[in-house]
């Protein structure tokens, strides 16, 4: 009997975890709606004004490229503008049509019907704040630039990186996070719509009750420095076969913090985030975590010690993970 309690009882637990999923992708992602918030509105916008740029960044590129979807941009992009004011996004479509419509001049295929709505729609543009980087088109990288960049061992700066269960005394500097940040920014996202956003705390109160919600940091979490939460805006997907995308990205963009704390000399841990759906609401209700975003990760992190100890976590042979198609 108590079996069968058990077996009901994670049965509905699952359904009960499934269908909170799928009505949250439902009601936040931008599947039925892409206009309905700025968030989502501008995600839309940056699937096709991607597709654009990176257009531009192939070998091969196709002359006269892009046409009929720049013009369905600048319909969208005063449909943005009409409905949320001035945005940073818009000045980026304008860029980026900009460097498109450049191409097709170099190709001598210019539409200057093309040419003329992007200039009507750049009178409309507004400065944006100092802190936006609106600049679309390509960018140039020189091979040797990587090269100077690349520390001696690359295999050693990755295999340094361990879990750190034990922390020096000391808190890390907010400039150090904001840096952190910055690089994980770097990571890759689907059409570089860029749901992440990192909670965190330094307060060692907030970090002692955050812990307390997992069940995989006794013993070092509360002695941490500090606690971050990664999310994802569901706002920034699209159709159903996108659902999962936000865990992608906010691995990506995870994995890229924890690495850019470990390059500026701090130490991190991951915490599993595995929850019910019950859990989860009871989490974003205790640190006012957005409806719209999505739980990725936790980490706490913290100073290094001058030396400590980590778990050996053995890794498997390449030749098991390798695998040649
Ligand atoms: C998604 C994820 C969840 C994890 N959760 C926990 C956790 O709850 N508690 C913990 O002590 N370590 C946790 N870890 C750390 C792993 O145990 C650790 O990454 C693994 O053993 C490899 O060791 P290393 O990170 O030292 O290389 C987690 C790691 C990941 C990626």
């Amino acid at each position: 009997m108590q079996r069968l309690i058990n077996i009901l009882k994670a049965g509905f637990d699952f359904l009960f975890s499934y269908v909170y999923d799928m009505w949250r992708y439902w009601h936040h992602s931008q599947a039925f709606a892409r206009f309905r918030s700025r968030i989502t509105a501008r995600a839309y916008l940056l699937i096709t004004v991607h597709s654009l740029e990176k257009g531009l960044a192939l070998q091969d590129r196709k002359p006269g490229f892009g046409k009929a979807k720049c013009s369905e941009l600048l319909v969208d992009a005063r449909r943005f503008q009409q409905k949320f004011g001035p945005d940073p996004i818009c000045q980026y479509v304008a860029e980026v049509i900009g460097s498109v419509l450049d191409f097709h001049a170099s190709t001598g295929d210019m539409d200057p019907a093309l040419v003329a709505r992007l200039q009507a729609f750049k009178e409309t543009l507004c400065p944006i704040a100092k802190a936006y980087d609106a600049s679309g088109g390509l960018r140039i990288i020189r091979k040797q630039e990587i090269a100077a960049s690349l520390p001696p061992d690359a295999y050693q700066f990755f295999a340094l990186r361990s879990s750190v269960r034990q922390f020096a005394e000391g808190k890390i500097p907010e400039e150090i996070i904001r840096e952190a940040v910055r690089i994980a920014q770097r990571a890759p996202s689907a059409c570089n719509r860029q749901s992440c956003r990192l909670h965190y705390s330094t307060d060692p109160d907030v970090i002692a009750k955050t812990v307390l919600f997992q069940d995989g940091a006794g013993g070092f979490g509360e002695r941490a420095a500090a606690v971050f939460i990664v999310t994802s805006e569901l706002g920034a997907f699209n159709h159903a076969g996108e659902r999962n995308q936000g865990y992608v990205d906010g691995g990506i963009f995870s994995m890229t913090f924890a690495l850019g704390l470990h390059a500026l000399g701090y130490g991190t841990c991951f915490l599993n985030w595995c929850a019910t759906a019950r859990e989860d609401q009871e989490f974003r209700r205790a640190f006012k975590i957005p409806p719209s975003e999505l739980i990725v990760a936790l980490l706490v992190g913290g100073c290094l010690r001058d030396e400590f100890a980590v778990a050996r976590s053995p890794r498997l042979p390449v030749d098991e993970v390798m695998c040649r198609l």
